[in-house]
């Protein structure tokens, strides 16, 4: 069979619905974006455990403490999946963990923010985690096997975190006058990053074309924003939160929401490294790294572990 061939058949089965399997020929611009993608994801899942991790000690109680503890975990285990998914296409995890830690691979710029109280992780809980189920809720339809079903395991966890995000969100804004100024402060300030979640507009997007032509990313990055807006802000009008961008309108026809866009320059810096908490976040994701060096090196005997640092 000729490249061309191959490609034609690949191409028929993913416009058939079917899914791409492991051992299954597969263009290497295919392999090489899914790699990129997945283990962004992944690297994103393990760096977002940091900020709520650091709030663990102080979570106002023991059932906060509880359920954010639970949080955390599930987020981890969602990096250690999606590791896993990115190793089927042929990259070992060790290596993806290294480019993390020596900055060449990216995660999510959300994860460069600061959480400076415990309203933030209020914000996290409910925006982020929301906005997380909503790309991911897409991404599992992608013509990956292996990546939608970890997505599919992934986002039935999603749904607790948006509980406990929500239910924080509401605890705060129901609560003392000083409660819901945090709440609101909290709020003015993760709303653009969330707006700069699902990536730059689709006109400014390099990767989205050959996602989309290969049923990677079954919708667009303004699409996907399109579908957070719909869904959070009669949520967040309702309980009576300010949106900091005054220009913001649904449009009557057409059911869209209108928004001021964030500063794309700003996303960029952080995406490249020069965020408020870039160096911070890595700097403990690093840290913790070392400390774990002893574990690796004492199993590598044992289970044929790439050799430790
Ligand atoms: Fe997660
Ligand atoms: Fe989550």
């Amino acid at each position: 069979m000729t490249d061309e061939a191959r490609l034609a058949d690949f191409e028929a089965r993913i416009a058939r619905g079917e899914k791409i399997e492991p051992g299954d020929w597969m263009p290497e611009r295919y392999r090489s974006q899914l790699i990129r993608l997945i283990q962004q994801h992944a690297n994103s899942e393990l760096m977002g455990a940091l900020p709520e991790g650091q709030w663990i000690p102080y979570a106002p109680g023991f059932k906060r403490k509880m359920a954010l503890i639970a949080k955390v975990q599930d987020e981890v285990g969602h990096a250690q999946l999606l590791y896993r998914a990115a190793e089927t296409l042929g990259k070992p995890r060790h290596e993806m963990i290294e480019e993390l830690i020596n900055g060449s691979s990216k995660y999510s710029n959300v994860f460069n923010y600061p959480c400076d109280t415990w309203a933030d992780i209020a914000m996290v809980g409910w925006l982020i985690d929301g906005a997380a189920i909503v790309n991911q809720t897409i991404m599992q339809t992608g013509s990956y096997g292996p990546y939608g079903r970890a997505l599919r395991r992934i986002t039935y966890e999603e749904a607790f975190h948006l509980k406990q995000g929500y239910d924080l969100v509401v605890t705060l804004i129901t609560g003392t006058s000083a409660q819901r100024a945090m709440c609101q402060e909290a709020f003015s300030r993760w709303w653009w990053p969330t707006m700069m979640f699902f990536g730059p507009p689709d006109k400014q997007s390099v990767h989205t074309e050959v996602l989309q032509r290969w049923g990677i990313k079954p919708k667009t990055n303004d699409e996907q924003r399109q579908i957070w807006l719909q869904k959070f802000v009669p949520k967040i009008l309702e309980l009576g939160l300010e949106i900091p961008d005054t220009a913001l309108r649904r449009d009557a026809e057409s059911g869209e929401w209108h928004i001021t866009q964030p500063d794309w320059n700003e996303f960029f810096r952080v995406i490249n490294g020069d965020g408020p908490m870039n160096r911070e976040r890595l700097a403990l994701r690093r840290l913790i790294y070392d400390e774990g060096s002893w574990l690796r090196r004492a199993l590598e005997p044992h289970l044929a572990l790439p050799k430790a640092a």
